[in-house]
């Protein structure tokens, strides 16, 4: 089994780049930039690693980004996670970033956009994984900035595949952002947000109707309103779920316990990613295989979950007809 899904062509559509930081990468980075960390050791930053919630991931996820300084960390961040993906048997990769948690730190948008695509081209010409790009807003800061984000951004509209939505999500809904999705749109980008994973199941319609999304990322709190399941499956809408994250963050005890069987059996569109691999324990195949050693499902589910992925990605036909 575990040849079979290393094989399995796999296509990841959740993924935030930052959260790819391995403390390896942490460190080499901190030294070139002069950067100091408040751990001693690499032993020491994944021992740091224990979360309560969301939040307390989020405080280290944004305390780990500052090594990143120059394109060059950026290009080596993404490519570093590129060549782990394909050994992974991973094809296509849908890398999402944070461009406020950059320009907070006084790091320009070109820097963080230049070094990320100069990754992606390398990455298509020397291993054959194709990419696309999600520029995220932090949801828990506000409307206005990232309105501002997006106008800042408009030099690399063409680079940009879609705009997303995530950080700290009880208290910040979704239709806190709808004028700047409602933007978004007109512009002729896709949308997708973060929904559903620690806020209610009304997240997750909200982002439906007020920012007309094609995914959704996380969602597993959709069963608890089974008039919204019932429309995410009539839509098809996919679901971007992230097994390990949901467990390292606490939205389950266990993966055993997880909520994706009956997301399933409800009849949803669901692909399998790794959120922050670096941070939650492994990437896409040890996702998978957790799923396999928790749900002990068939090839054939798989293949359905890795189909589903590549249906629902940001690629040109050309491609999808390749991979499928
Ligand atoms: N940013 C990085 N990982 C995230 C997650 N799992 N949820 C919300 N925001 C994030
Ligand atoms: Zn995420």
């Amino acid at each position: 089994m575990q040849d079979f899904l290393t094989r399995l062509p796999k296509a990841e559509l959740h993924l935030h780049i930052e959260g790819s930081l391995e403390p390896e990468l942490m460190f080499s980075l901190a030294q070139r930039n002069g950067v100091a960390l408040p751990y001693g050791s690499v032993e020491e930053v994944r021992a740091a690693y224990d979360f309560d919630d969301l939040q307390s991931f989020l405080n280290l996820y944004y305390q780990g980004m500052a090594v990143l300084r120059t394109a060059d960390d950026f290009f080596d961040l993404a490519m570093d996670y590129f060549r782990r993906a394909h050994a992974e048997g991973v094809v296509h990769v849908e890398l999402s970033f944070d461009p406020q948690a950059h320009l907070s730190r006084g790091i320009r948008m070109d820097v963080q956009i230049e070094g990320l695509t100069k990754a992606m081209r390398l990455a298509e010409r020397e291993l054959g994984l194709t990419s696309a790009l999600i520029m995220s807003f932090l949801r828990d800061r506000s409307a206005a900035e990232a309105m501002g984000v997006l106008d800042q951004a408009a030099p690399y509209w063409e680079m940009i595949d879609a705009v997303g939505l995530d950080s700290a999500e009880l208290g910040h809904p979704p239709s806190k952002f709808a004028a700047v999705f409602e933007r978004a749109k007109a512009l002729g980008l896709p949308r997708v947000a973060h929904a559903g994973e620690e806020g209610p199941a009304s997240y997750i319609r909200e982002a439906m109707e007020q920012l007309d999304v094609c995914r959704i990322d996380h969602g597993v709190r959709c069963l608890e309103d089974p008039a919204l399941v019932a429309e995410l499956v009539e839509r098809r809408l996919p679901l971007t779920i992230c097994p390990l994250s949901n467990v390292r963050l606490k939205v389950v005890d266990r993966l055993d316990q997880h909520p994706l069987p009956a997301l399933l059996e409800a009849g949803l569109t669901l692909t399998l990613n790794s959120d922050d691999p670096a941070y939650f324990g492994g990437g896409m195949l040890e996702n998978f295989k957790a799923c396999e050693r928790a749900f002990g499902w068939s090839q054939e589910t798989f293949i359905d979950l890795a189909r589903n992925a590549i249906e629902a990605a940001f690629m040109s036909e050309a491609r999808r007809d390749e991979l499928l």
